[in-house]
């Protein structure tokens, strides 16, 4: 394996409502990182997995996931970016293509983690999963008026991982002023190209109370 895994696992998951950490909120009777990590270890590429952990959780993760495979946690930061550049500090000299991935995205396919990795290793900077947008889109007033709509053939909802040749994330964070929800969105403003490969229904994020329960059925439907 060529490839270092760095899975932003330090959100309080406010949008999920009360409950604890978001990556440590459990389906099927185990955490979202564990779901995480055990499919990203499935990925023939990947050779070191680096966790950024809830800050006061690292020990109790480290525990968690050792089972599963052998990695590095790091605590996590304040913000998405921060956990994601601590993340990148602690990886160990030698993989050259480093993919972010968020914990969040439990039920991401291995399969996916090889088609990123893939696209870097065939050449490009950058590459993420895409899928179309399905929904009329809409740009509304803050006062919940019609401006107009979007011509959404050009749109595409964005997913993890995200993959970069390593020089170009470390150099792209070191850049970095304001946070940003995505690694993509770095390297873009350091006028990196950006490659999309296709996207996977099963890496929604699960953010909200219903994407919760859709995973837990997913999980279910997967294991009968
Ligand atoms: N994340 C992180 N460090 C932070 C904030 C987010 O590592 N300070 C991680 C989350 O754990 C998650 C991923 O980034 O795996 C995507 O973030 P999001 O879905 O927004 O998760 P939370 O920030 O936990 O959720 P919320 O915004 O609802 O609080
Ligand atoms: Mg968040």
């Amino acid at each position: 394996g060529d490839v270092a895994v760095l899975v932003p696992a330090a959100g309080a998951g406010v949008r999920l409502g009360p409950g604890g950490p978001k990556a440590l909120r459990q389906i099927g009777g185990e955490p979202l990182l564990v779901h995480a990590v055990r499919r990203i270890a499935a990925a023939p590429s990947v050779h070191t997995i680096v966790v950024a952990a809830p800050p006061g959780d690292a020990e109790a993760v480290r525990e968690l996931l050792a089972p599963i495979a052998e990695l590095i946690v790091v605590a996590g930061g304040a913000t998405r970016q921060e956990s994601v550049a601590a993340a990148l500090a602690a990886v160990p000299p030698g993989p050259e293509i480093v993919l972010v991935h968020d914990a969040a995205r439990a039920l991401t396919p291995a399969i996916l983690v090889e088609a990123v990795a893939t696209a870097i290793r065939s050449g490009e900077d950058a590459a993420i999963p895409v899928l179309p947008v399905v929904d009329t889109i809409k740009e509304v007033s803050t006062d919940g008026v019609v401006l107009g709509t979007v011509d959404r053939s050009a749109l595409r909802a964005v997913q993890t991982p995200q993959g970069f040749r390593r020089s170009v994330l470390t150099a792209a964070h070191a850049a970095a002023v304001d946070p940003l929800t995505d690694d993509a969105g770095l390297v873009e403003k350091q006028g990196v190209r950006v490659a999309c490969v296709p996207g996977s229904e099963y890496a929604l994020k699960i953010t909200r109370p219903f994407d919760l329960a859709l995973a837990e059925h997913l999980l279910n439907a997967e294991n009968s």
